[in-house]
């Protein structure tokens, strides 16, 4: 079996999908290894280690890709229309493995699809206690927390800690971390270990006593709908007008008052909520910071813009992207590290080649296409969804039509109604 690591091409993508530690793994499992030369140079793991490890480089993409049966990635291939077709090189029957986001990205599915490839999406990787070591979004938004607090430090003019020196105090930063997910839990412990006062948010009520646990307060509207704000799958539901409303005054009592503000909500397949506005902002001192780590999915901060940093009514909105590719290192090895844990168990003992178990509920949990078809559930249904949606419209089209004929005979009625109803 031979497994492929290819160089990333996007933008701003410093990570690379394998570590030397991953390729001696999977030279132990009797597995072939090829990375494509400079692959590892964003992340400071030089192609000699990747060597070491007992990998061969290749020279180009397509070089490593021949007779590949697995390839790893980061980020997923480029597709027609895009700088590089890097689809292009991949041949039917590969497996990929990579984050994909294959819920909102259709075209990207489809040109998968077509080219035959089977295709693992990482982010889809369901929450059970088995697949947590295989988790790449809990692995990436664990170092996006801890850098969103040094981005916030970095930004800030004042220092963090309390310091009581000759000259003077310094009083100690206040920092709130809105969302405590993955990444709102480590901002939480980055900040408190960096000496500030610290406090969170979330609709999640389970978190409220993660959050007490690290030494942080916890602010919420803890009302009915808050005890339920939590789906089956563990992540956050989107909240109701009324309670959003309720919601917002509290924050923004509680805003007013920080220095730092580190946003992290996320919803699922949908827009990031958005939790600070305009008048939020305003209420703020000038100097403060605020990190917006959801601002590729649209931001939780009015006026966050991807890959700046802003300043509105004196506060700096810092939007970088790609925000574990800033811990490039440390943030590759952990992806490594998911994408082996993932395919060690699919490697089988005897052939040393690729056995995909259906059955397994991480295996089609993450799979979405095999053999030229779309087979993720979420997938299909949306394309039924779709179809149906467009067959209702056409049918409804042709209902217009139908009316629109019969109107015209009727026409010099309707227009004497009218004249009516205006008292003509
Ligand atoms: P996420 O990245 O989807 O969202 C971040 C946080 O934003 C969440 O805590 C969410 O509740 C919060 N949020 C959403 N809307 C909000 C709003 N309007 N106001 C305030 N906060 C809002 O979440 P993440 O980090 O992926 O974690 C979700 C849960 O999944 C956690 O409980 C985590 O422990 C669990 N988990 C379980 C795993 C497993 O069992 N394999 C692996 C990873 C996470």
């Amino acid at each position: 079996m031979k497994i492929a690591v290819l160089k990333e091409l996007w933008p701003n993508e410093t990570r690379v999908a394998a570590s030397p530690e991953t390729v001696k793994k999977f030279c132990g499992l009797g597995a072939e290894v090829v990375v494509e030369k400079a692959a590892g140079k964003g992340a400071s793991i030089p192609d000699a280690a990747f060597k070491d490890a007992g990998a061969s480089i290749a020279a180009t993409a397509k070089a490593a890709l021949k007779d590949a049966d697995v390839v790893l990635k980061v980020r997923r291939p480029m597709i027609e229309g895009e700088r590089q077709v890097e689809l292009a090189d991949f041949a039917s029957g590969q497996a990929l493995c990579c984050q994909m986001n294959a819920l909102t990205d259709a075209d990207f599915v489809d040109a998968m699809a077509k080219a035959g490839v089977t295709g693992f999406a990482m982010e889809l990787m369901p929450r059970i206690s088995r697949a947590q070591s295989m988790d790449i979004l809990s692995s990436q938004s664990n170092l996006a927390g801890y850098k969103s607090v040094l981005d916030a430090a970095t930004e800030f003019g004042r220092a963090f800690p309390m310091m009581m020196t000759a000259a003077g105090t310094v009083p100690p930063a206040r920092v709130f971390v809105m969302g405590v997910g993955v990444a709102g839990l480590q901002a939480i412990a980055t900040a408190r270990r960096l000496g500030a006062i610290v406090s969170a948010t979330d609709v999640r009520p389970a978190t409220k006593e993660q959050v007490e646990s690290l030494g942080a307060s916890f602010v919420a509207v803890e009302d009915e709908e808050f005890t339920q704000a939590q789906t089956e799958g563990g992540y956050a539901k989107e909240m109701s007008d009324a309670y959003k409303a309720k919601q917002a005054a509290l924050i923004a009592e509680t805003i007013a008052k920080q220095d730092i503000v580190i946003c992290t909500a996320l919803i699922p397949g949908r827009p990031a909520p958005r939790l600070v506005d305009e008048d939020m902002l305003k209420s703020m001192k000038p100097g403060s910071v605020v990190v917006d780590l959801a601002v590729e999915a649209g931001g939780n901060c009015a006026g966050s813009t991807p890959g700046k940093i802003v300043t509105k009514h004196g506060v700096k909105i810092v939007g970088h992207v790609n925000v574990p590719g800033r811990v490039a290192e440390d943030a590759s090895k952990l992806f490594a590290k998911n994408l082996l844990n993932f395919l060690t168990p699919m490697i089988d003992e005897e052939t040393k080649s690729l056995k995909i178990d259906l059955e397994d509920e991480v295996v089609n949990g993450t799979l979405v296409t095999k053999d030229g078809k779309i087979v993720h559930p979420l997938l299909t249904q949306q394309k039924q969804e779709d179809a149906a949606d467009n067959a209702e419209d056409a049918a409804g089209d042709d209902d217009k039509a139908e009316d629109a004929e019969a109107g015209s005979a009727t026409d010099d009625g309707a227009d004497a109604a009218d004249a009516k109803a205006k008292g003509d």
